[in-house]
C-alpha cells in the first residue's frame, strides 16, 4: 500500500500488518461522458488517487452506441495515470439486459489491459441488477475466468444464497435509509452472512434526489448522515471492498466527481449545475485511510479540514416538484419530501485537536459548537428561517485555524421549483 499523496492525513504505517488488501472503488457511469475527452478523464482519474480511490466500476449499458469509444479512452487515461484500476460494472436494467456473448467479449476485449483491476488474480466484473440472467454467469465465468461479483440486491440476502455458487462475491447496491430511519449496518449483515463467506463489497453514497421525467423518476432519500456515518460504519464493519455511489452520477445527485456539464442528463442541470459537491472528497483520505489501517491511533491529522452540506432552498420557497420523500416505483409510501431532506446545515471537521466551530447564516447570529475530540466530529445547524451566505472556521486557542463560506440560503428556487440537491464546500 502506497499513500503519496498525504496531504490531509499521515498514516503511520506498520511495516508488520500484510493483511488481504482493501480497496475503494467509485461508480463511474460511462454513458454521462460520451462527449469527455481522455485529457478529463486523466484529470478526474488524479482527482479520485488524491483523494485515495483506487479506482473506477465503468458502468456500462448494452444499448449505449457510445461504450467501446467510453472504455477505450478510459482505459488509456488510467495506463497513463498510473496505480488507477478499472473494472466492468454490467447494467441489466438501462436499456435491457445483456446478451452472454456480448458480456464475454466485452470482458475479454479489456481483460489483458494493464488497468484492470485484478481481485485474486482474476478480472473484477460487476453488474447493476440483472437477477433475470444469474444462469448466465456459469457461462460468462467459464469463458473470461472473471470475478464476478455482481450487484443481484433486487433479490434479497436469502434468495441470493440459492445462487451464490454461480459467483464469486457480492455487491449491495443498499445505501440509502428507508423513510426517517438512520441507515444501519443490518442490510450489510444479510449480504454479507449470504455470500457463505465469499468477498463482500460494501456500498457508500452520501445523497440521493433525482428528478427525471422522461425515466419516469422523482423522488428523494435521506441523506443528511450518510457520508459521515456510512464511513465510520465502513471503519467498524471492514469489508472486503468498498464502492462509492458515485462518482458521476448527476441525475441522481450523488457524484462527489467534477461536474462536467455536457455528461449532465437532460432535465437534471437545474438541479446539478450551482451544486458541486468536490468538497465530500476532502474527508476521504481520512475515511479511507480509517478503513484500510483498521485503526485511527496510526492515523494523524495534519490539516484542521471542515466540510459543510446543505439544500440551498428552504422547505417552504417554491413547489416541491412532484418529488417524493421514498420511491414508491419500488414499493415505498411515498413521504413529504421536506421531512426526509431537513432544513440544517450538515458540518463535519476532521481536528487535530478539541476545537471550537462557528457558523454563521447571512448577518444572523454565531453559533458555536464544540469538537470535543481529535478526528472526525458532526454537527447539525438548522436554517431557523435564516437566509444568506453561510461561513465556517474552526478556532482553536483563540487563532482561527480554517475558514470556510458557502453560497446563498435562498427562497429563489430556480424555476420556483425547490432543489432538492446539496451544494457541498469546504475550509
Ligand atoms: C470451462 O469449462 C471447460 C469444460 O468444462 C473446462 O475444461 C474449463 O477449465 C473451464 N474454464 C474455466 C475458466 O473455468
Ligand atoms: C440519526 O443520526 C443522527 C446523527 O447521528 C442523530 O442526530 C439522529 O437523532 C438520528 N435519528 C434517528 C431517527 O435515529
Ligand atoms: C449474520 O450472521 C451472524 C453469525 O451467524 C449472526 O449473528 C447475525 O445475526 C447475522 N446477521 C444477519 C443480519 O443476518
Ligand atoms: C493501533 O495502532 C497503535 C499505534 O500504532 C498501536 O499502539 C495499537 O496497538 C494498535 N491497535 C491495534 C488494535 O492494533
Ligand atoms: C419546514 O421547515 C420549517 C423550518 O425549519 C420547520 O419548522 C418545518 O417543520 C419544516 N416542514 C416539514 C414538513 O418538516
Ligand atoms: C454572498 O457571496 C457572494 C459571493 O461571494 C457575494 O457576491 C454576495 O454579495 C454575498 N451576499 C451577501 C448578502 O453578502
Amino acid at each position: 500500500m502506497v499513500f503519496l499523496f498525504l496531504v490531509y492525513v499521515m498514516l503511520m504505517l506498520n511495516a508488520a500488518a500484510a493483511a488481504t488488501p482493501k480497496y475503494v472503488f467509485a461508480h463511474y457511469i460511462t454513458g454521462n461522458a460520451a462527449h469527455i475527452t481522455q485529457d478529463q478523464l486523466e484529470s478526474d482519474m488524479k482527482i479520485a488517487k488524491h483523494a485515495f480511490i483506487d479506482g473506477f466500476a465503468l458502468n456500462i449499458a448494452q444499448q449505449d452506441q457510445n461504450t467501446d469509444f467510453v472504455l477505450q479512452k478510459a482505459y488509456a487515461a488510467a495506463e497513463k495515470v498510473g496505480d488507477f484500476s478499472l473494472f466492468l460494472s454490467f447494467d441489466y436494467l438501462s436499456g435491457g439486459p445483456w446478451p452472454v456473448d456480448r458480456v464475454v467479449d466485452t470482458i475479454n476485449r479489456y481483460k489483458p489491459h494493464p488497468a484492470q483491476f485484478y481481485y485474486n488474480k482474476k478480472p473484477l466484473v460487476s453488474t447493476f441488477e440483472g437477477v433475470g440472467n444469474t444462469n448466465d454467469w456459469t457461462e460468462i465465468r467459464n469463458k473470461t475466468d472473471c470475478f464476478a461479483m455482481p450487484d443481484w440486491t433486487s433479490l434479497g440476502p436469502e434468495s441470493f444464497t440459492n445462487v451464490r455458487d454461480k459467483v464469486d462475491g457480492f455487491f449491495s447496491w443498499d445505501a440509502w435509509p428507508f423513510g426517517t430511519e438512520n441507515k444501519s449496518t443490518e442490510g450489510d449483515e444479510a449480504w454479507a452472512n449470504a455470500t457463505g463467506g465469499k468477498p463482500y463489497m460494501m456500498p457508500v453514497s452520501p445523497w440521493f434526489y433525482t428528478n427525471l421525467p422522461q425515466w419516469n423518476k422523482n423522488w428523494l432519500w435521506k441523506g443528511a448522515h450518510l457520508w459521515t456515518q456510512r464511513w465510520e460504519d465502513i471503519y467498524y464493519f471492514q469489508p472486503d471492498l468498498v464502492q462509492i455511489i458515485s462518482w458521476n452520477d448527476y441525475g441522481e445527485s450523488h457524484y462527489i466527481g467534477p461536474v462536467h456539464e455536457d455528461g449532465i442528463p437532460q432535465g437534471a442541470s437545474r438541479y446539478v449545475q450551482d451544486n458541486p459537491h468536490d468538497a465530500w472528497r476532502a474527508l476521504l483520505p481520512y475515511f479511507i485511510a480509517s478503513y484500510k489501517t483498521a485503526n485511527r491511533s496510526r492515523i494523524r491529522v495534519v490539516r484542521d479540514t471542515l466540510v459543510f452540506w446543505y439544500r440551498p432552498n428552504p422547505n417552504d420557497s417554491g413547489s416541491d416538484g412532484g418529488t417524493t420523500g421514498n420511491s414508491p416505483q419500488h414499493g415505498q409510501p411515498a413521504m413529504d419530501p421536506r421531512l426526509l431532506a431537513e432544513d440544517k446545515i450538515y458540518i463535519a471537521v476532521l481536528v487535530k485537536e478539541p476545537s471550537f466551530i462557528l457558523a454563521q447564516i447571512g448577518d444572523g447570529p454565531i453559533v458555536s459548537l464544540e469538537a470535543q475530540h481529535s478526528g472526525i466530529n458532526s454537527f447539525e445547524v438548522p436554517f431557523d428561517g435564516q437566509l444568506g451566505n453561510t461561513t465556517f472556521a474552526i478556532v482553536r486557542d483563540d487563532k482561527e485555524v480554517a475558514y470556510a463560506t458557502g453560497p446563498p440560503i435562498t427562497k429563489e428556487c430556480v424555476d420556483g421549483t425547490i432543489n432538492w440537491n446539496a451544494v457541498v464546500g469546504s475550509s
